[in-house]
């Protein structure tokens, strides 16, 4: 394994290395200097795999992508054998960055699935599928949108021996749905939960009443250390804990009665894109093609 990634680029193939061996380990002094920001020498320095899941080497390939103008979090994950890889909310406008990290690590992109019809950006699902064969979309049945697959309670995206599977979240939107690994290690809950906040429901079908229940008895069931991945975040967070939100999220923390009034009175502007984004979304981004 490490002698076809070594072909890749140095941090890759350190990554790579790390996630099929597991464990810390030195840095090989082939891989160059261009990890490091030490002075020391590379045989004596010590890097850590970047997440805990790396590290036990078991679960898939996970890379967190950003969209800056909207905030909005894209996530890849593969099966390093298969290479067959998975695409979460891709947004138009970082299309050529997630296809040109695709091809880089030679993954085959088997399916863009979007967790809701979003209001604030142009899912990137149909460019994508313009520009790779055979690729699918997917998104919630309930949600109104067209696409290859659309997806109901526990159905489940399969990408080499890993899966995702769906959980029906509705709140923000009828057809929001929470993707879980199928070791439960990670969610990824869409505009449903977002990190110490959620989303709003004053439009496109929102139910503050329906996301709390969502919450309540789909995501916070969950154990308490998997990692919940958002849609979003407008403050510099990455990820957060079904734990943490348990204990910290201030809005979902309180009654359901709390819940409803907090939400009630968000009194939010208008999303800037909502009347391009959401026709456009409903057919997968590709309304002007
Ligand atoms: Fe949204």
């Amino acid at each position: 394994m490490c002698f076809i990634v070594n072909r890749l680029k140095p941090a890759l193939a350190y990554t790579l290395c790390l996630q099929t061996t597991g464990h810390l380990r030195k840095v090989p002094a082939h891989m160059g200097p261009g990890l490091l920001t030490s002075k020391q020498p590379l045989e004596s320095v010590i890097i850590r795999p970047y997440c805990a899941r790396m590290e036990l080497g078991k679960g898939p390939f996970f890379r967190q992508l950003f969209e800056s103008v909207s905030s909005t979090y894209t996530y890849l994950l593969a099966d390093t054998e298969s290479r067959e890889a998975v695409l979460i909310d891709p947004v138009l406008e970082t299309v050529d960055r997630d296809l040109k990290l695709v091809e880089e690590l030679g993954f085959n992109l088997k399916v863009a699935v979007n967790t809701h019809c979003h209001a604030d950006h142009i899912t990137g699902t149909g460019q994508l599928k313009n520009r790779l064969f055979g690729m699918k979309s997917a998104i919630s049945k309930h949600s109104g949108a067209s696409a290859d697959i659309l997806l109901s309670e526990g159905d489940k995206i399969s990408f080499g021996k890993h899966y995702l599977t769906v959980r029906e979240t509705p709140g923000h939107t009828d057809g929001c749905v929470t993707l879980v690994t199928g070791d439960q290690s990670m969610a990824f809950t869409g505009d449903t939960l977002l990190i110490r906040g959620c989303g709003r429901t004053d439009f496109q079908q929102g139910c503050s009443r329906r996301l709390y229940e969502s919450v309540h008895q789909k995501i916070f069931t969950l154990p308490p250390q998997c990692l919940v991945f958002p849609a979003h975040d407008y403050k510099g967070q990455t990820a957060s804990t079904v734990g943490e939100e348990r204990r910290f999220n201030p809005r979902l923390t309180k009654s359901v009665e709390e819940f409803v009034d907090i939400m009630t009175n968000l009194n939010l502007p208008k999303p800037a894109k909502i009347d391009i984004a959401v026709p456009a979304n409903l057919v997968c981004g590709l309304h002007e093609v």
